[in-house]
């Protein structure tokens, strides 16, 4: 028992980055720990432990073994900021006067419309083959706004906080298939600008919590992994936070110099390097981007009826290093206009409850998602999402 437990506390301390705070008292090298006998008193080989001790190894070498890597400093610095940020999140809306929902994981909605799901199917034969285990096709959760909104008109604020999951073949260093969102849904608020502050709110409060609560931790990640990211994350803490219109924003990309791979266009989606140069170009301050094009987004964002631009009220927040870390807007709360582009996209049968919603009786309400990992990188300066979740999921990886 008690070598089991020197075995332990040793392969904790193999470190990535040496930490001052947890020197042990005796060294115990992994190698003369496990380089034991067996019950015939012979000697048997072993293989050596793949992450060494006092060597710092880069993350990307770490993510082969992600049932060791949570004993080395770094990933559990990263992890206990997780645990704290996920705290100081849930109580920054609980002070806030949030109820917290468990909106559900398997659904048989898809809220953006826009595919990206993963159908979910009994692995065994059903009796009846053609029949689905539930009726109706099932699907693991894209977001959980939907269900947040049956909410906000009982509660008037309501908050949601879990795993998400998107079927989007991205490799990239800010997409995983499971992530976890942080969702609000508030009552009442008539323009993005009650939204915007929310947001703001909700981004400092739970940095400033982070900081004050693990300082070691947040330290060692800025040390070692992000030097410089103490300077840019106060800069983005002591300073107000920005607002331009997706138009302007079109137009500040179109006057760069700089050649983007996807020409900036009025009516289509910002790409990565779009968002990338809009925060450059915005003093790397985090920047809020409004009013975005009908025709782009779902079909729950309550048009602006600006003429022949046609946006609506949609918000989606820039920050440095990661891009886009939240995404919102004012709900289409009048029922016409619901009715309306339900029909042009197909989906009024489908969405009928939704339509519910507003027939008997509504007011003006609006929300938003926050990527938790991404936060986690923007804060942090991680550069790969992979590094900030205990168990990355992405396509063709799903280890352990
Ligand atoms: O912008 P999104 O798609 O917004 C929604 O899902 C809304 N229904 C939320 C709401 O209004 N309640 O996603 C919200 C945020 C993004 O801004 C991004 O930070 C994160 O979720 N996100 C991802 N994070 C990691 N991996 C992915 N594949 C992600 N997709 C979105
Ligand atoms: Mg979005």
């Amino acid at each position: 028992m008690l070598e089991v437990r020197c075995l332990l506390r040793s392969v904790r301390f193999c470190s990535s980055a040496p930490f001052p705070r947890h020197k042990p008292s005796a060294k115990l090298s992994v190698r003369d720990a496990l380089g034991a006998q067996n019950t015939s008193g012979e000697r048997i080989k072993v293989q050596a432990f793949p992450i060494k001790y006092k060597e710092r190894h880069p993350l990307e070498y770490l993510r082969q073994y992600p049932h060791f890597r949570c004993r080395t400093n770094v990933l559990g610095s990263i992890l206990r900021i997780r645990s704290e940020a996920t705290a100081a999140i849930h109580s920054f809306f609980k002070d806030s006067g949030f109820v917290h929902i468990h909106t559900p994981i398997i659904t048989s909605n898809d809220s953006e419309g826009a595919g990206e799901l993963f159908q979910l199917e009994p692995s065994g034969k059903l009796k009846v083959p053609e029949e689905n285990f539930f009726n109706v096709p099932a699907f693991l959760t894209v977001s959980g706004q939907l269900h947040l909104e049956v909410m906000s008109g009982a509660f008037t604020q309501v908050f949601t906080f879990g795993p998400t999951f998107r079927a989007e073949n991205s490799q990239s260093r800010r997409h995983l298939a499971e992530f976890y969102m942080v969702e609000a849904e508030i009552s009442f608020v008539n323009s993005l600008q009650d939204l915007m502050q929310v947001i703001e709110e909700l981004f400092k409060a739970t940095a400033m919590m982070v900081l004050s609560n693990c300082p070691e931790d947040v330290e060692l990640c800025h040390k070692f992994i992000a030097p410089g990211q103490k300077d840019r994350l106060e800069h983005m803490l002591k300073n107000n936070f920005l607002i331009i219109s997706y138009t302007e924003a079109v137009e500040i990309l179109k006057q760069a110099s700089q050649n983007f791979t996807f020409t900036p266009e009025w009516g289509v989606n910002l790409q990565t390097e779009h968002e990338k140069y809009l925060v450059k170009h915005c003093g790397n301050i985090p920047v809020f981007i409004i009013n975005y094009p009908l025709a782009i987004k779902p079909f729950y964002m309550r048009d602006n009826e600006d003429g022949p631009q046609h946006t609506v009220a949609a918000v989606d927040l820039l920050v440095p290093g990661v891009g886009e870390l939240f995404g919102g807007g004012l709900r289409e709360e009048r029922y016409h206009f619901l009715e309306e582009r339900l029909a042009r996209s197909g989906l009024t049968e489908v969405y009928q409850w939704y339509l519910d919603l507003r027939r008997f009786g509504s007011v003006p309400h609006g929300g938003f998602g926050m990527g938790f990992e991404r936060y986690l990188q923007c804060i942090l300066g991680v550069d790969n999402i992979k590094d900030v979740i205990p168990f990355p999921r992405f396509p063709h990886s799903c280890l352990l």
